[in-house]
């Protein structure tokens, strides 16, 4: 069994796997590895359809190898991707206001996200309502993350699991 967390950008996706289980991945970190390349060089050197497939085939192989996943904000753009994320039975979407995302995303100087970085603020809008209703549909439990430290939204996961 593998916890899967979904949710957009800056949800804290990453940061409350790690804190979780030492048995986490990160997929946008495996896929770092694996190809010796930062996500957001990726995406520019292959494209973006290139990185949704790889999204694909790095989510099916380590779902069931670590207690705990954390996916891109993306992972539900490949409707492959979204028919899994059905039949699995542990899907936590990570949900925040889109002004709370926002807030984070400009803080993170760290990570680099195309996405991010070249949409305008209405597209990165329109983007969250589309990719908000999927992630809903997909979840098996939502944590509402807004205005919550990492140690809150942390307890209320281990409530659950
Ligand atoms: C993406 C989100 C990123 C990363 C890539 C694409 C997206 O992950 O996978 O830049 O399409 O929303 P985070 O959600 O961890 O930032």
């Amino acid at each position: 069994m593998s916890i899967i967390l979904i949710g957009f950008m800056g949800a804290g996706k990453s940061t409350i796997a790690k804190l979780f289980s030492k048995n986490y991945i990160d997929l946008d970190e495996y896929i770092s590895k694996k190809f010796e390349m930062e996500v957001s060089e990726y995406i520019n050197k292959k494209g973006i359809s290139s990185f949704r497939k790889i999204e694909e085939e790095s989510l099916k192989s380590l779902v069931g190898k670590h207690e705990i996943i954390s996916t891109g904000g993306g992972i539900i753009e490949s409707l492959q991707n979204q028919k899994f994320l059905l039949n699995e039975n542990n899907v936590v979407y990570l949900k925040a206001d889109f002004n709370c995302l926002l807030q984070r995303l400009e803080k993170d100087k760290i990570n680099r996200r195309p996405i991010f970085e070249n949409l305008v603020r209405k597209e990165l809008e329109e983007l969250y309502y589309k990719r908000s209703i999927i992630y809903e549909i997909l979840a098996d439990e939502i944590i509402d993350t807004t205005d919550k430290k990492v140690e809150e939204v942390l307890a209320i996961l281990k409530e659950f699991y």
